[in-house]
């Protein structure tokens, strides 16, 4: 059932997109428009357009777009009812719940509610007698009592059906619990326990809801982690493991580690700002996510190899999302839990001088260069520096340039301009290749090449031009919208995707309810929200005259009958008449 009109339009009048987005990009005026860094890819110069005007967005860059409630469900990560109830929240409305029967919303609650019944589940198992053998556990790795209560650490009992039947008796089903992950289904069809014998982390997101778990097997068994798989409420590569508990400290700094052990060991040991993955490589969505909390990301891996590499991969992923990242090399200890227990007493303070002295993203690379290259050699000093110089050509600051620069001359005895030359030569190349790389980026959605939600557009790319300059033209001059429904009725649009626009934005004039973008968002999916407003955004500095919307209903016309005539077999001989009179009349 859809929402009251009255109240989406006082939610409409009350979320405006550019006080919306402005607590996450910060914004500049641009004529009418304003102007900042895409938050949904990362960018150095700012592509990402909002049009107070009809209250849309658009990035050029990477072709995100919408209205208000599209943007915060790209943003927050959430489906179309949860983003009317976050924006409802914020402009302190209440959503008339009566209405809303949202299929996926109540799976999701649902769910939720199953993970914190689980959760409490595995809790109490921990701390009654059959979790014996986890709290032995648990304690052995040096946590306090107090610590695994503020984790909300569980254990998962030996049983097949030790939780499935918990969650029955509370009224949860089989189904249910599938879908959660918490169980899976046997061959017999009956769900079965999916975690058994193993310490349970529960992750838990920004609301406090617990989204998934990790759980951790006591002996050397395999799989180490088993965690939740993908769900309706959780996905893995956009959390990270405490961030609930680290970014409330309002920390000018964050530790980013491996392991939800790491992180457990450093809270425990007075570093409440530590966060990790949640066992994949970070994504530009976790960086993004880090930097709304954090200037700095100290990352902190396992020494070995694999963690070392690891590093490297993560430093421009948070560098592209404006993070300052300095990188900490724990020695004597394989990861950062085992450093702190082997410190018995003096873990913080040492880990705190680690921190203190650990060098910058720069100087880490720099130092894993200087590693592979033989600098007895004079071949290997080449390599050196020019590797060296790859580096500080990435650098967007010219003074941190000069400064790494400086050291490298004088570390292997050239003239520190030879160095910055050098990097100067390789940036340029990046850049172009970066240049043509968004080129080819913005040329292909310009022109619609491939477009998957209109994909008629590239054999009647004429036809879906002017549908489109007809669309922005209505939604610019709505008082138009009658007398142009008048001459163009929906059928008349040749491409489909331009047709159903069209008649959902005309049925909505007919009956005298506006047409922003938040108006028809409910009829349309995320991405096809986003294609409409790239047409808003590429018509935004167009101005269009009563004059010109005839023409594109006399281009959409034309269309339309030629591509009735594709099959000209089936076309009446008069209709054929009809067309080519018609067309004679327009060229005049
Ligand atoms: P580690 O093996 O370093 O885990 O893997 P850890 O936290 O230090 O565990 P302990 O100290 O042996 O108890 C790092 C992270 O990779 C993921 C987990 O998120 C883990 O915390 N991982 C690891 C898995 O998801 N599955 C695995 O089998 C292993
Ligand atoms: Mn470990």
């Amino acid at each position: 059932m859809p929402l009251p009109e009255a109240f989406m339009q006082e939610l409409k009048a009350r979320s405006d997109l550019g006080e919306v987005a402005a607590s996450y990009v910060s914004l500049r005026r641009r004529g009418k428009n304003l102007v900042g860094l895409c938050p949904f890819h990362g960018e150095k110069t700012p592509s990402f357009n909002i049009y107070p005007e009809n209250g849309s967005f658009y990035c050029f860059g990477c072709g995100a777009g919408g209205d208000v409630i599209t943007f915060i469900r790209r943003i927050e990560n959430l489906d179309y009812m949860e983003a009317i109830r976050f924006l409802a929240q914020r402009a302190g409305l209440q959503v008339p719940e009566n209405a809303v029967d949202d299929g996926m919303a109540k799976l999701k609650a649902r769910i939720l509610a199953i993970n914190r019944e689980t959760a409490r589940f595995y809790y109490e198992v921990l701390n009654s007698e059959q979790g014996a053998p986890g709290m032995r556990y648990l304690l052995g790795r040096g946590l306090a009592p107090g610590t695994i209560r503020h984790f909300g650490l569980g254990y998962s009992p030996a049983s097949r059906y030790g939780l499935v039947d918990y969650l029955e008796k509370k009224g949860y089903s089989q189904n249910e619990m599938i879908l959660a992950n918490v169980a899976f289904k046997a061959r017999s069809g009956r769900a079965v326990d999916r975690f058994f014998s193993r310490v349970m982390y529960p992750i838990i997101d920004l609301r406090g809801n617990v989204i998934a778990f990790g759980g951790r097997v006591l002996n050397d068994e395999k799989p180490k982690y088993l965690n939740t798989s993908e769900t309706p409420v959780f996905n893995k590569g956009s959390f990270l493991f405490a961030l609930n508990f680290a970014k409330g400290g309002g920390a000018e700094q964050m530790i980013l580690c491996e392991g939800y052990m790491d992180v457990i060991s450093l809270h425990q040991a007075g570093f409440p700002n530590t966060v990790a993955t949640l066992g994949t490589a970070l994504t530009p969505g976790q960086a993004r996510l880090l930097s709304r909390y954090t200037k700095e990301i100290v990352i902190c891996y396992d020494s070995d190899e694999a963690g070392q590499k690891a590093a490297s991969r993560a430093i421009p992923i948070l560098r592209e999302a404006g993070l300052l990242v300095k990188v900490l090399a724990v020695t004597g200890g394989k990861d950062p839990d085992e450093y702190i227990r082997s410190n018995g007493r003096n873990g913080h303070a040492k880990f705190k001088n680690l921190i203190e002295a650990c060098g910058n993203d720069v100087e880490y690379r720099l130092q894993k260069i200087r590693q592979g290259c033989d600098l007895k050699s004079a071949d290997g000093r080449v390599a050196y520096l020019t590797e060296a110089a790859g580096v500080l050509a990435t650098l967007e600051n010219r003074i941190e340039q000069e400064v790494y620069a400086g050291r490298l001359a004088e570390e292997i005895g050239v003239e520190r301009s030879a160095i910055l030359a050098q990097a100067d030569k390789i940036r340029g190349r990046l850049r172009k290749n970066q240049e043509k790389k968004e080129f080819r980026a913005f040329q292909q959605r310009v022109t619609g090449f491939r477009d998957s939600i209109n994909p008629e557009k590239s054999t009647h790319l004429r036809a879906a031009s002017a549908e489109e300059a007809l669309i922005a033209y209505i939604a610019k001059y709505p008082e138009q919208a009658i007398s142009i429904s008048a001459k163009l009725p929906p059928e008349k649009f040749v491409t489909e995707f331009n047709r159903r626009v069209y008649r959902v934005i005309m049925g909505r004039m007919i009956d005298g309810k506006a047409i922003s973008l938040t108006d028809i968002s409910a009829a349309f999916s995320v991405e096809e929200i986003a294609a409409i407003a790239k047409i808003f955004a590429k018509y935004s500095d167009v101005s269009a005259t009563g004059k010109d919307a005839e023409e594109y209903i006399q281009v959409i016309e034309q269309e339309q009958m030629k591509s009735n005539l594709g099959n000209a077999d089936s076309v009446p001989a008069q209709d054929i008449q009809t067309y080519l009179r018609e067309l004679k009349k327009q060229k005049k």
